[in-house]
């Protein structure tokens, strides 16, 4: 669908002078010094998640501003026709449909069956590995969408899964990842799971072979029993040897594909149960993201706040601070969804954009980053927007120590903002350096689930009213088919048309066999 780019609005110029005129200098104290009621009117309830975005450096005219180009761009328009299965990933000529994994039975489109079909017998596959006490570690191999999910959504939680198994997750073709985790498993009690996407993926490729030579050449029996495969290349898996697979569509992004049959480790560590309970607390979020008024959209307002501060206030990257140690893999997982969607610089048309896109996401678990970089965030010359996500009840029953990360959580958070008056001295702190705050009551399947799909939605936000089409992916396409190069060259080592940096190197690192 052909809609206005933003910076062809009049809302954009609408929010460029109200940038000149007020943004600029807009301070954060003031704020709630002049408005009681901010912290209402700024903080908001969606499906499983509370967020506080009063810290922000935003009045009710620049949201109005903003919501304005939302309706300009014609947001409500887009989002509606990836919920009707349109092709909206227009470079790659697919639809965009991660949400149907996650709707229930009887959704209103024609894949509906086939989702629940595979669910139902990748679900019923978990089961059968959780009651198979003779299978005690899942080796996931994968990368990309195909790891940092699952790998995020088994570590976030972890009280939740079952004991008597061990997971592990091998991404990188460096092999020193796969021989870490081949010393501590045995080929009878392992079950491989070989991730991908396309199923042609070299990193996933490589370790999949090397895992499966691994395990014929340590005397394992039966393939079929140790290795499955998860890939919308059925095909492939099997012709690979691998007779138990489960299959997903093209129209699933990498990225996005937790909640398919990329999403089995999660099965088989928290059961069918609570992975059908991830599903649902994603389908609520989606529900809130179809229906709500825009003011009143969490996703929305998100999006629209990382806009105003990529293009207005410039801001370069933003720090994501979850105060709970399960979390730890989000920001790696966040920079895949946020990076890998919106980090282009042509719109869906292919025309330059005028703007700035994604910007770098990045983070440690609270309180870590606070004893490491956090001095930056408190003093340093750029500011950079911190995402605090605190969860009420704690997983354990250690005393005293959940009070303490929260009330990090809140001085964190409190400190940026005051900032603290010694001008012209080392203790001065500027303060007025923006952060949002997110809680979940507990860190569930549910609240989870509900969790990672506000992110995808506030990224599919920020990349309608960008223009750019936020579900491909070609920016990985130069650096992959270069390897291939190079990888060939190792051997011969043939430096013949390559610069003299990369032939100098080739050298240094042992190509061709000469140091
Ligand atoms: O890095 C590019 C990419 O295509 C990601 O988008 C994807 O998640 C990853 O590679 C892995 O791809 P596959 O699941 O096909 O192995």
């Amino acid at each position: 669908m052909k809609r206005p780019r933003c910076d062809e609005t009049a809302a954009w110029r609408e929010l460029q002078e109200r940038f000149r005129s007020s943004g600029v200098s807009f301070d954060l104290r003031q704020a709630f010094a002049h408005d009681a009621q901010r912290f209402a009117h700024f903080s908001q309830t969606a499906p499983q998640v509370f967020a506080d975005l009063s810290k922000n450096l935003i009045d009710a005219p620049t949201e109005r501003d903003l919501l304005a180009l939302a309706r300009e761009t014609q947001l409500e328009g887009y989002r509606d026709a990836m919920f009707a299965g349109e092709r909206i990933n227009n470079t790659e000529d697919r639809a965009v449909k991660h949400w149907l994994l996650r709707a229930p039975r009887d959704a209103a489109d024609a894949d509906s069956v086939a989702v629940h079909e595979t669910l139902d017998a990748m679900l019923a596959f978990a089961e059968r590995v959780r009651a198979d006490a003779a299978i005690t570690d899942v080796v996931n191999i994968g990368i990309g969408g195909s790891d940092l999910g699952p790998q995020m959504v088994v570590a976030a939680l972890e009280a939740f899964c079952s004991e008597g198994k061990r997971f592990h997750f091998v991404s990188n073709v460096d092999a020193h990842e796969l021989d870490a985790v081949l010393r501590r498993v045995r080929p009878a009690s392992t079950l491989f799971l070989v991730a991908s996407k396309t199923f042609t993926t070299l990193e996933t490729m490589t370790n999949a072979r090397s895992a499966r030579a691994w395990f014929e050449q340590h005397g394992g029996q039966d393939v079929a029993r140790h290795f499955a495969a998860l890939t919308t290349n059925v095909q492939a898996a099997r012709q690979f040897g691998i007779a138990t697979t489960f299959g997903f569509w093209d129209w699933v992004g990498g990225r996005y594909s937790l909640w398919s049959a990329i999403g089995l480790p999660v099965a088989i560590a928290i059961g069918a149960q609570g992975f059908r309970e991830l599903l649902a607390g994603a389908h609520a979020m989606d529900r809130h993201f179809r229906t709500e008024p825009l003011e009143r959209n969490l996703p929305v307002r998100l999006g629209l706040l990382d806009i105003w501060y990529r293009d207005f206030h410039r801001f370069g990257s933003r720090s994501v601070a979850p105060y709970h140690s399960a979390l730890r893999r989000l920001p790696a997982y966040l920079q895949q969804l946020e990076m890998e969607s919106n980090g282009k610089s042509v719109d869906a048309q292919g025309r330059p954009v005028s703007f700035g896109t994604s910007p770098v996401v990045w983070g440690e678990p609270g309180t870590n980053g606070q004893h490491a970089y956090f001095q930056m965030l408190h003093q340093g010359t750029d500011r950079i927007p911190v995402e605090f996500i605190a969860v009420r009840e704690p997983a354990h029953e250690l005393p005293g120590h959940h009070e303490l990360l929260l009330a990090n959580a809140l001085a964190q958070a409190q400190a940026l903002m005051q900032g603290k008056d010694d001008p012209g001295g080392h203790r001065h702190f500027q303060g007025n350096r923006p952060s949002t705050f997110f809680v979940l009551d507990a860190l569930t399947p549910a609240s989870l689930g509900a969790l990672i799909a506000l992110y995808e939605h506030r990224v599919f936000t920020s990349g309608a009213v960008w223009g750019i089409d936020s579900f491909d992916q070609w920016g990985v396409e130069l650096g992959k088919v270069l390897a291939g190069d190079i990888a060939k060259r190792f051997a011969s080592g043939d430096t013949q048309g390559l610069d003299a940096s990369t032939a100098g190197l080739l050298r240094r690192l042992g190509g061709g066999g000469q140091p």
